[in-house]
């Protein structure tokens, strides 16, 4: 029986996978034998991740650009398809956060957030879509947050481009469907990354942390790489337009 697990010599392109969660996608995917491209604004960054890769005994590619640069991303799609080949999943990882409370957010705060973990995601899986489509086939993957359900104070920013995103999941599941895509999420919890650094750094949200997630723990990065190979296999063939979160229990006890 052929492995349904199995992402080998598929081609993952993982954005904002030079740190991180997006990097942990990569390494994991690279170790179960798939072509991973990785890609950050950063050009130097992006080729140190691909020789670290490449060093490991992985099959990894570098594309350089901004995730909100709407002609950047269609190029480098483009070139993907081209000089990697036929784009088997995409994993919408690129994030950000800038907190501050709602009545003194400013108009740039608030849409940069939206632009960078939201617009950007309906841009790139567009392009991706119109090859995917044309083979009948393919996977996205757009990585929520648990602020896709809940919120918490001064990330008003946030909560509304990953809620927002819980839905572009659902509304590309709809509509893709019929072309033998499935588009589904993941929404991590609390997991340490610099993103996360700030919180980490705070003994009293650290503290929350460890007291409310029923595991009483930060979840680790490499936690989440099973969630995204099951995602990217045949094993979901028949799973679309749903958000798994990978919290260590958090939402269900709350
Ligand atoms: N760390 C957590 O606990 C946590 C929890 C829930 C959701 N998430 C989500 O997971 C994803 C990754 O988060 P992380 O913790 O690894 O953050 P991180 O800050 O460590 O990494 C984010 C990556 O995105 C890249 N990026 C940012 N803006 C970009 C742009 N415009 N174009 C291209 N790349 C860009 C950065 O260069 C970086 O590589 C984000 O979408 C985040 O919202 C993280």
């Amino acid at each position: 029986m052929k492995n349904l697990f199995s992402v080998k010599d598929k081609v993952i392109v993982i954005t904002g996978s030079t740190q991180g969660l997006g990097l942990s996608f990569a390494e994991g995917f690279a170790t179960a034998g798939a072509s991973v491209v990785i890609n950050g604004r950063d050009q130097n960054k992006v080729n140190q991740i691909v020789d670290k890769i490449r060093t490991a005994g992985g099959a990894a590619f570098g594309y350089a650009f901004d995730v909100c640069d709407r002609a950047k991303v269609e190029e480098s799609v483009q070139k993907i398809e081209d000089e990697v080949g036929p784009i088997h999943a995409l994993v919408n990882n690129a994030g950000i956060h800038r907190r501050a409370p709602l009545e003194e957010l400013s108009y740039e705060d608030w849409s940069t957030v939206i632009d960078v973990n939201l617009n950007s995601v309906f841009y790139i899986s567009q392009c991706v879509f119109r090859h995917m489509k044309n083979r009948n086939h393919g996977k996205i993957i757009n990585i929520t947050s648990l602020n896709a359900e809940a919120a918490r104070p001064t990330i008003s920013n946030y909560c509304a481009a990953k809620g927002g995103l819980k839905m572009l999941t659902k509304s590309m599941a709809t509509e893709w469907g019929p072309h033998n895509i499935q588009v589904n999420a993941i929404g991590p919890g609390y997991f340490m990354t610099d993103l996360t650094k700030k919180l980490v750094n705070d003994p009293n949200f650290d503290q929350w942390v460890k007291s409310e997630v029923p595991l009483n723990r930060w979840g680790k990065p490499e936690e989440l790489i099973g969630t995204a190979i099951y995602l990217a296999s045949d094993a979901s063939n028949y799973v679309n337009g749903h958000t798994i979160y990978v919290d260590g229990g958090w939402q269900a006890s709350l």
